[in-house]
């Protein structure tokens, strides 16, 4: 089966700056990969390169086998949640839904049902009258997640989605990512978490713009204690000590 999600030798400068330097991976139905980095790795580009949005110096992203940019039914089977996501903060939970299903064009009967489905997964149900302002940062990004999803992408990508999420909320954001992947969806997530990078089916490690490394978590950590160096605190090493050691090998 083709991938649902390839990114092919993406390049693109923004003046001096290398954002994306070759950068290359691909995501199947039903996988959750992490494309995990620091700051200014290339993560959101690369992101927005798969929704259509840059253009590319060089390379070629494919989403379901087509090129995004193309517009047409492909891009109607992307979700996409940017950082920061704009919800309508004087509007409600069940309103902002609402607004975005009208942006998709859902009929109503379909719209209902899903709401109602997404505000019983994200556990909103109980604040679907509260205005989008006055939620916690971890509902805030669990409405943006329903509003991306009403109208049942086949291929999600989500930048930095824990970033700014208490503990709690960002165990619930991941269950939700697991539960979605399981029904079939390909969902691409960004994150500078290192540790959660386990919380993935597979990973990339971004640096300058290309990747490190990748593969399951668990082998890559198991493939680097293998070579004999113990973590930073002189016992197992985790992913933080292989990505560090990986950068610093490039340096
Ligand atoms: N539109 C832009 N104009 C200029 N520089 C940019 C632009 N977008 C990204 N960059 C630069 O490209 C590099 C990668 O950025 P980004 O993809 O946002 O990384 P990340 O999401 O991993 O933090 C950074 O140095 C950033 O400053
Ligand atoms: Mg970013």
């Amino acid at each position: 089966m083709p991938a649902a999600l390839v990114a092919r030798e993406l390049r693109r400068r923004f003046g001096p700056v290398e954002a994306l330097a070759g950068l290359g991976f691909e995501v199947a139905a039903g996988e959750l990969y992490g494309l995990v980095g620091p700051d200014g790795a290339g993560k959101t580009t690369a992101l927005r390169a798969l929704a259509g949005l840059v253009r590319l110096d060089a390379g070629e992203v494919r989403v379901l086998g087509q090129d995004p940019a193309g517009g047409g039914e492909v891009r109607e089977r992307l979700g996409m949640m940017p950082q920061q996501y704009s919800l309508y903060g004087d509007l409600s939970v069940a309103e902002n839904l609402a607004f975005f299903a009208r942006l998709y064009a859902l009929p109503r009967a379909t719209f209902r049902e899903r709401a109602r489905r997404l505000l019983a997964l994200t556990r909103l149900d109980r604040f679907r009258e509260r205005r989008a302002e006055a939620l916690s940062g971890g509902m805030y990004k669990k409405l943006a997640l329903a509003c991306a999803l009403l109208h049942e992408p086949a291929v999600l990508l989500l930048d930095e989605p824990t970033t700014g999420v208490d503990p709690v909320s960002r165990r619930e954001l991941w269950a939700l990512l697991h539960e979605f992947v399981h029904g079939g969806m390909a969902v691409l997530v960004t994150t500078p978490y290192m540790d959660e990078a386990e919380r993935c089916d597979r990973v990339g490690l971004v640096h300058r713009g290309r990747l490190l490394e990748e593969g399951a978590p668990r082998d890559l950590v198991d493939r680097y204690a293998a070579e004999g160096r113990p973590g930073r605190h002189g016992g197992a090493p985790d992913f933080e000590d292989l990505f560090v050691a990986r950068v610093e090998g490039r340096a």
